[in-house]
């Protein structure tokens, strides 16, 4: 099947939708995507950031769907003519989904350790406005644990439901879910029940928000502060692919995650073991430096581009006492050559 997004023409096997077409041609065209999630089955829907205009139905049937439509569950046709970034109705449609997902988030970006690496981030960096509409009071929610390794910030949480297929799917249990509906709606566990899984920890990496964060690691450092390398160990634990990143700094593992790709979706799921329990550099075999796939906030004056110190520009007094901090968060020592 034919089919063509923003002019781009692209052959795909039926049953492909049309975010998983747009992601073949790469680009600028890709919809950003906040809960579909191509390695969990049954995401998607949710979020609506993926709106397309559907200008050319099909070969066999010409003409344009009147409504825009949601790529990750729309599949495309033979003749199906797309139009992503090119269409002035789907960007302002986007900006429309920013700015509802923004109502009740909190712009708590300064102290919430997704900072860096938040796709609402990322949504909003390019799609949002600078401004809010929004004058009523937000929801809120007192932190709750899911388990002793990770807490639930549900003021955060833009109710993509990865996390709850993450449980369906990689644990044996599931214990936690969308509670309540419309503006109650909120994720929890049943009620306070623990996740104690071995894979719980992917909600962690699978949360597009700063909503599930990972208590080994809350407040230790931005994650901009850090080094991400690529690591392995040979885990024994069934299903782990035992490949991740390790955030150091210095010589310290701040934290484990597994390992993203250019849609920071996980590459291969990691254990609790992998991602809690193995924070020695004796643990691991170190491949070499990380190289960021997605662009982010955490990408600026990334190693990619040779630094030959970072410089920081504080007053003189600030920085005083923080030398050895400064030649932790310097690249220069970084062989570039391995970063390709
Ligand atoms: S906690 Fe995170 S992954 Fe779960 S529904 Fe909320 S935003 Fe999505
Ligand atoms: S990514 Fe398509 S609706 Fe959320």
């Amino acid at each position: 099947m034919k089919v063509t997004i923003d002019g781009q023409e692209i052959e795909v096997a039926p049953g492909t939708t049309i975010l998983q077409a747009a992601r073949m041609i790469g680009g600028e065209s890709v919809p950003p995507a906040m809960c579909y999630y191509s390695k969990l089955k049954g995401t998607g829907g949710k979020c609506r950031c993926c709106l397309v205009d559907v200008t050319k139905g099909s070969e066999a049937d010409p003409r344009p769907m009147p409504k825009l439509v949601a790529s990750c569950v729309t599949g495309c046709q033979d003749g199906m003519e797309v139009a992503s970034t090119s269409s002035a109705r789907v960007k302002e449609a986007r900006k429309s989904v920013t700015e509802f997902l923004l109502i009740n988030h909190p712009l708590d970006c300064p102290i919430c350790d997704q900072a860096g690496e938040c796709d609402l981030q990322n949504l909003s960096f390019e799609h949002g406005k600078s401004e809010t509409r929004f004058i009523e009071e937000k929801r809120t929610f007192a932190p709750e644990n899911i388990g002793d390794k990770i807490q639930l910030h549900m003021n955060r949480c833009i109710l993509c439901q990865r996390c709850v297929k993450v449980a369906e799917e990689l644990t044996d249990d599931r214990v936690h879910g969308v509670l309540n509906r419309g503006d109650h709606a909120q994720i929890s566990t049943y009620i306070a029940a623990a996740i104690e899984n071995d894979f719980s920890g992917n909600m962690i990496d699978v949360c597009p928000v700063g909503a599930l964060t990972d208590k080994t690691f809350r407040f230790k450092s931005r994650v901009w502060f850090n080094k991400p390398f690529n690591a392995h160990r040979t885990c024994t634990t069934p299903g782990c692919c035992g490949k991740t990143t390790l955030w150091m700094f210095g010589n310290e593992i701040q934290r484990v995650t597994a390992r993203k790709d250019e849609y920071h979706e996980v590459e291969g799921f990691i254990c609790n073991t992998c991602r809690f329990d193995k924070k020695e550099v004796a643990d691991w075999t170190i491949e070499g430096p990380r190289k960021f796939e997605k662009d982010s906030v955490i990408n600026q004056n990334n190693y990619t581009r040779k630094l030959d110190k970072v410089v920081i520009n504080t007053e003189k007094g600030i920085l005083e006492g923080r030398d050895i901090d400064r030649k932790k968060i310097s690249m220069a020592k970084i062989p570039l050559d391995n970063n390709k």
